[in-house]
């Protein structure tokens, strides 16, 4: 989900990778992010993500080929990746993901740019996004989305549609038997967000709630007041335009929520103190 404007064919965007361009330092930044991330996932993330990295063979000897991320993808999952030169509008990306195609952009961060970049690379949309993707339940909550985004705009729901993907394929945590896990890809390709995302004292962690989530504002820059539980690393919810529209509706009266507001209702698996966003003041959108 994003704010670039332009074409809403998809095909307008679709790039090759370019594989063999990549120059040995641009492999190099992928080994640095990719061993750090690696090690800080362990026991963090969920056990479905590390499967996919590895079925995947996204590993550490450097960019992945898309060519060999998606035949492998292809069988499990029906998936590809495809090669985007950056953000794409709504219209495009929704196209893309209801037409089982994740697109990911293809170039590489600098090294002075480990640990911040305002849009997002390779790094971020493949390793952080593709291991899911294997799943098979998240592979369909994924096209579920991108059909869902195809009616959105009609309904005046398209930045319901926003704060869903950024409150569960970007920031998702879920409870498992054995604690809370990472499931979103803005934390799985963050080292700091990893750390804070699951034991910082700050934010809140609230059950997931359809509704609930797609009335709540979020931090764009920073990291996130609340973060929204799963119940499980495969309860993504269904998106039936039946169930989504009656909500859509019923939203439509209410205030929006800031991002670290609590409700009456909420199911509060930790409150947060807020601390650190005292001090990290930014706009939410
Ligand atoms: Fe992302």
């Amino acid at each position: 989900m994003n704010t670039a404007t332009g074409s809403d064919d998809p095909r307008d965007y679709l790039r090759d990778q370019g594989f063999d361009s990549y120059t040995e330092q641009d492999h190099a930044t992928w080994r640095t992010l990719a061993r750090r991330q690696r090690e800080i996932l362990q026991g963090r993330i969920a056990g479905a993500f590390l499967e996919g990295l590895d079925a995947l063979g996204i590993g550490e000897t450097g960019i992945p080929d898309f060519r060999v991320l998606n035949d492998r993808l292809k069988v499990a999952t029906g998936w590809e990746v495809v090669a985007v030169p950056g953000l794409i509008p709504d219209l495009a990306f929704f196209r893309l993901l209801a037409d089982r195609k994740f697109p990911a952009g293809f170039w590489i961060r600098k090294p002075e740019q480990l640990d911040y970049i305002e849009e997002p690379d390779v790094f971020h949309d493949v390793f952080g996004h593709v291991p899911l993707i294997m799943q098979p339940v998240y592979a369909d909550y994924l096209q579920a989305y991108g059909k869902a985004g195809l009616q959105a705009a009609e309904h005046g729901a398209l930045k319901r549609l926003a704060r869903l993907y950024w409150y569960t394929v970007e920031f998702g945590l879920a409870q498992t038997q054995q604690g809370l896990r990472i499931v979103g890809a803005g934390i799985a390709s963050s080292p700091s967000e990893t750390v804070f995302a699951l034991e910082s004292p700050s934010p809140n962690r609230v059950r997931f709630d359809l509704a609930r989530v797609m009335r709540t504002l979020y931090r764009i820059d920073d990291f996130q007041e609340t973060y929204f539980v799963l119940d499980g690393t495969e309860a993504w919810p269904t998106l039936d335009l039946d169930k989504l529209i009656p909500i859509w509706k019923r939203l439509e009266g209410l205030d929006d929520l800031e991002p670290g507001q609590l409700l009456a209702d909420d199911v509060v698996l930790a409150r947060g103190d807020g601390s650190y966003h005292r001090d990290h003041k930014r706009p939410a959108a």
